[in-house]
C-alpha cells in the first residue's frame, strides 16, 4: 500500500514537471553513433524525437531529404524552433554565443528583431517569458544550468565546487592528455572527492530522476540493469566514461562541467561550415511536430510520405512494461508508414528493452509478435554503443523493418 501511494506520488511529481518544464536543454545521446547506424542518403526521410533538437539538426548534415522532428513536450519543439531561427536569421558568431557559451549580451534585441517573428505562438509565449535565460548572470549563468536537466548540472557544479580540490581534480580529468592520466586523476584525486554519501544519496532519489527526465517505467528499468539498483547504475555508467571514454573531446560532460561548449569540443551544428551549410539551405529539410510518434506518422501517412529512419532515441522505456498498449500502437504505426529498407534505432536503460516481446502487432487478421518483423544489428550496434560518448544508456538497438 505504502509502494502504491510513494509511486503515485512521484508520477504526479515527474507529470507536473514534465507538464511545465524544458526537460532537455541538449540532447544527451550521441549523434556520432547514430550517423553510423542510420547510414543516412539523400533520399531518407528521418523521423527523430526531438528533445535538445541537437540531433535532428546534426542527421540534416548528412542532406537527407526531410527530417521531421517530433516532440509531445512543446517547450522541447520551442528550444529547436529557437535555434531554427538563430540558423536562418543569425550570423555564426552570435549563434554561437548563444548556443555554443549558453549566454548573449544582446539577447533581447537579437530576440525581438530576428528570432521572435519566426516563431510559433506557442515558442513566442514560453521565449519572451525566458529571455533572461541567456544573460550569463544570476545561480543559472548559463543557457545550459536552464531547463531541469540544467538544474541538475547547475547544482553538480555547485556541490563540485564547494567540495575540497573536486574542482581542480575534475579539470584536470577533462583536460587529461591521454585516457592513462584521465584514468589515474580519476582514480586518485576525482573519485574519493566525488562519491560522498550525500552524492550517493541524491543520485538514487527519485525527485533526482524526475528532474533528469527520467519517469516511473525508466527508473523500474535503471532499477533492473544494476544489482545496487539505481546508484549503482549511475555510478556504474560514469565510472564507465570517466574511466574507458577520452573525455577531452566528450561534449556531452565538458558542457554540463562548464556551461559552455569549447570550440573544438561541440556539436556538429555550431561548427561554422557546417553553421553555413545548414544556413544555406538544409534547415528548410526540418519539419517539426509537437505531438506524440503515433500521431504524427498516422499523420505523414495521410500524406503519402514513407518514412525510412526512425530515431526513437529511449522513449519506448518511458511506456516500457506498463503499457504495451500505447507501444503497438505506435509500432503499427511506425509499420505502416515505413518505406523501403526502413531501419529503426533507439536506446534502453537496460541492455535488453525485453518490453518489445510482449507487443503484438495485428496484421492481416493475425497477431505478429513485434520481434519478428524487426531483424536487429547486434554486432554492429554493440560496436557502436561501446563507442558512445553519453555512456548513460544501457542498450543501444539498431533493426531494420521486415515484412511480414
Ligand atoms: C524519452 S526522452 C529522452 C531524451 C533523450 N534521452 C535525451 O536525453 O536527449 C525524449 C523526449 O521524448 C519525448 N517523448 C516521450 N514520449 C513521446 C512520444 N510518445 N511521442 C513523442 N515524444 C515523446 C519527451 O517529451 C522528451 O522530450
Amino acid at each position: 500500500m505504502a509502494n502504491r501511494i510513494a509511486e503515485r506520488f512521484h508520477r504526479q511529481v515527474f507529470d507536473a514537471l514534465y507538464n511545465s518544464s524544458l526537460v532537455y536543454n541538449a540532447c544527451w545521446e550521441d549523434p556520432a553513433c547514430d550517423r553510423a547506424a542510420l547510414e543516412l542518403g539523400g533520399d531518407d526521410r528521418v523521423l527523430v524525437i526531438t528533445s535538445g533538437g541537437c540531433n535532428a539538426l546534426d542527421y540534416l548534415l548528412c542532406a537527407p531529404a526531410r527530417v521531421h522532428a517530433v516532440d509531445a513536450n512543446p517547450r522541447q519543439t520551442a528550444l529547436l524552433e529557437l535555434k531554427a531561427a538563430g540558423i536562418r536569421a543569425l550570423d555564426h558568431d552570435d549563434f554561437w554565443l548563444l548556443f555554443g557559451e549558453g549566454r548573449h549580451p544582446d539577447f533581447p534585441a537579437l530576440y525581438r528583431r530576428h528570432l521572435r517573428p519566426q516563431l510559433t505562438a506557442f515558442a513566442r509565449a514560453w521565449w519572451d517569458r525566458r529571455q533572461h535565460w541567456f544573460a550569463g548572470d544570476g545561480w543559472c549563468d548559463s543557457f545550459y544550468f536552464r531547463g531541469l536537466s540544467g538544474l541538475v548540472a547547475r547544482a553538480m557544479r555547485t556541490f563540485i565546487d564547494r567540495r575540497k580540490g573536486l574542482r581542480p581534480a575534475v579539470g584536470a580529468m577533462l583536460d587529461a592528455p591521454t585516457l592513462e592520466d584521465q584514468r589515474m586523476v580519476y582514480d586518485r584525486e576525482v573519485a574519493p572527492r566525488l562519491w560522498t554519501p550525500g552524492l550517493r544519496w541524491a543520485v538514487s532519489r527519485r525527485t533526482t530522476l524526475s528532474l533528469l527526465g527520467v519517469p516511473h517505467e525508466q527508473t523500474l528499468e535503471v532499477a533492473r540493469a544494476h544489482e545496487q539498483g539505481v546508484a549503482g547504475f549511475v555510478r556504474a555508467s560514469i565510472e564507465r566514461v570517466f574511466r574507458e571514454l577520452p573525455l577531452r573531446d566528450n561534449y556531452f560532460w565538458q558542457v554540463y562541467v562548464h556551461g559552455a561548449y569549447r570550440r573544438d569540443c561541440c556539436p556538429e551544428y555550431l561548427k561554422p561550415a557546417e553553421f553555413a551549410r545548414l544556413k544555406a539551405g538544409l534547415i528548410d529539410r526540418l519539419e517539426l511536430h509537437t505531438a506524440t510518434v503515433t500521431a504524427t506518422l498516422r499523420g505523414l501517412a495521410g500524406r503519402g510520405e514513407p518514412v525510412t529512419r526512425f530515431v526513437l532515441l529511449d522513449h519506448m522505456d518511458w511506456m516500457g512494461a506498463s503499457r504495451p498498449d500505447l507501444l503497438a500502437e505506435e509500432w503499427d504505426a511506425i509499420h505502416a508508414s515505413a518505406g523501403r529498407g526502413a531501419r529503426a534505432i533507439f536506446r534502453s536503460a537496460h541492455a535488453d528493452a525485453a518490453y518489445l516481446a510482449a507487443v503484438r502487432l495485428g496484421l492481416r487478421g493475425r497477431q505478429v509478435p513485434l520481434t519478428e518483423l524487426l531483424a536487429f544489428r547486434r554486432e554492429l550496434a554493440a560496436e557502436l554503443h561501446r563507442r558512445d560518448r553519453v555512456g548513460t544508456y544501457g542498450g543501444f538497438h539498431i533493426a531494420d523493418l521486415v515484412a511480414a
